[in-house]
């Protein structure tokens, strides 16, 4: 497999990727990423070169997307000082689960983090899914906090904010990168 940055190109498959994985969710009676994600904005991370796709020969199996920065009223100042990288949208195709190839690409992203001088891998995940909360958990993140409140729609409910970090570090992975 390999990882490689997304292109424009993709934006149609990463769309279509991610509404695959809603309607698992949806099957595993969650409400998470059931709102479609909008495509100027996954444009705008993509080029920006944030968005990673690995592939098994044609196969999309997996995208990650690592930012420097997140959306507002998360993190403190404080945390905000110490660099960071920030895990979202990671999504495993049905076809390669249960191979914790998700937990592979999150040590890949620490060591990528660590390699720049991050100190810290965050992510805020759905803030009603315990199944996916004891995944990060079990992939050694700790939990922050949960921020319930300010969420996009007239500051209502936060739909993900159960805040997870953990410690950066180099890793062992056994993807080709292409990537650099
Ligand atoms: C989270 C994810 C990337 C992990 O990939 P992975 O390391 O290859 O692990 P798997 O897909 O085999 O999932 C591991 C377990 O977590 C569970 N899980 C993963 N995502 C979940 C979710 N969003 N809601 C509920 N359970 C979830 C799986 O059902 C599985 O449970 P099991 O061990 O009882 O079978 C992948 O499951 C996925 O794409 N989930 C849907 C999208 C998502 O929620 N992404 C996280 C965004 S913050």
């Amino acid at each position: 497999m390999k990882i490689t940055p997304a292109s424009r190109d993709d934006v149609g498959k990463l769309l279509a990727f991610r509404q695959e994985a809603a309607a698992w969710l949806t099957r595993l009676g969650s409400d998470q990423w059931q709102r479609p994600y909008p495509a100027d904005r996954l444009l705008a991370t993509i080029e920006a070169g944030s968005v990673f796709m690995v592939m098994d020969g044609d196969v999309t199996a997996a995208t990650i997307t690592l930012t420097p920065d997140v959306e507002e009223g998360l993190w403190t100042d404080k945390e905000l000082s110490e660099p960071s990288t920030f895990v979202t949208k990671l999504t495993v195709a049905r076809t390669h689960a249960g191979q914790n190839l998700g937990g592979r690409l999150l040590d890949w992203a620490g060591d990528r983090a660590y390699r720049t001088g991050a100190q810290w891998l965050r992510l805020d995940a759905w803030t009603t899914n315990e199944a996916l909360q004891r995944y990060y958990l079990r992939q050694g993140f700790h939990h922050v906090r949960t921020v319930r409140e300010g969420g996009a729609v007239n500051g209502g409910p936060r739909v993900s904010g159960w805040l997870a970090q953990r410690p950066t570090a180099l890793a062992d992975y056994d993807f080709d990168i292409t990537f650099e």
